[in-house]
């Protein structure tokens, strides 16, 4: 049988505001997570052996949410990793997807396309509640759809470039999880609600106005929002001196805008948007630096 693949995903603007209905811009990664699907006697998953104790409850409870949803389909799963883990890529919600597209190909392998879709994004959906509690819903929308994404409340919509949108990506080293930093940012702004209504509000404003860029293909305004967009995680308190070191130097090797992704925080990864990321790519891995380059979306050199 043929893999089921969930994508990474990278945030372009407007994560963590996200959470709160304010719109976020995602755009899929080449890099995800395979879930290698058998034949089996019973529904199972095969926990991968680097997991410690609690990150394997975690993984089988959520994969139980997804398994009792599609009825334990007789099939059993191993999972396969082409993205670093816990680093701000989305690989919760790569797991997720990857898991529930393989339980679906055998449970709903009779519906319609569409139905099928449908119940693959509930399992996924399951799942990434049980790893973060109380996800927006961007990452795993991302993953499933595998394209650039305007997410807000639960909507999805496609957004296409008429130029290349192409990133590099830099692990910035080890950080919380997830559900951790946004609970953080949660007590925050409950004791603050007036000021981060106003950063949330404008942060919203840059990811509309992101849209439009992305839409003209402009992408000098694309990167000069995305700079405003850090300036207003920093004042979030969600930045460090890790993210801070690879963010400015992304600018340095030229980036349009750069910034943290994911939920950022005492680590995680950086992303930065160029014209051209393969000469930045090359100094940057020559420095030893965990990095990456891909394309969003726009028209791809055959
Ligand atoms: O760091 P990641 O890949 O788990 O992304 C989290 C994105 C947030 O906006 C911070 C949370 C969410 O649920 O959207």
């Amino acid at each position: 049988m043929t893999p089921s693949f969930g994508a990474g995903k990278v945030i372009l603007l407007g994560e963590h505001a996200v959470v709160y209905g304010y719109p976020a811009i995602a755009g899929a990664l080449p890099l995800g997570i395979y879930a290698h699907a058998e034949a089996a006697e019973c529904c199972a998953l095969r926990v991968p052996d680097n997991l410690d104790e609690k990150q394997s409850a975690l993984l089988q409870q959520a994969f139980e949410k997804a398994a009792e949803f599609a009825a334990w389909p007789k099939v059993a799963l191993r999972l396969e990793a082409s993205l670093p883990m816990g680093a701000g890529l989305g690989s919760s919600a790569a797991v997720s997807v990857a898991c529930a597209k393989a339980l679906a190909a055998v449970a709903f392998a009779q519906e319609a396309h569409e139905a099928q879709l449908e119940k693959t994004n509930e399992m996924a959906w399951r799942m990434e509640q049980v790893f973060h509690g109380s996800p927006s819903g961007v990452d795993h929308s991302t993953s499933l759809r595998e394209t650039l994404l305007w997410f807000c409340q639960g909507k999805v919509q496609t957004l296409s470039s008429p130029v290349p949108l192409n990133i590099l990506v830099a692990m910035a080293g080890k950080r919380s999880s997830t559900q951790t930093t946004v609970a953080q940012l949660h007590t925050r702004q409950k004791k603050w609600p007036g000021h981060h209504k106003r950063l949330f509000e404008e942060m919203g404003r840059c990811t509309e106005e992101a849209r439009g860029a992305i839409e003209e293909g402009d992408l000098p305004l694309l990167g000069e929002l995305m700079n405003v967009n850090q300036g207003l995680l920093a004042a979030m308190q969600l930045d460090s001196e890790k993210l801070a070191q690879k963010i400015y130097r992304l600018r340095r090797a030229g980036a349009l805008g750069a910034k943290l992704t994911g939920a950022g925080g005492d680590g995680g990864a950086v992303v930065g948007l160029f014209e051209n990321p393969e000469g930045p790519l090359e100094a940057l891995r020559a420095e030893g630096v965990d990095c990456f380059a891909c394309q969003l979306a726009g028209p791809r050199a055959t």
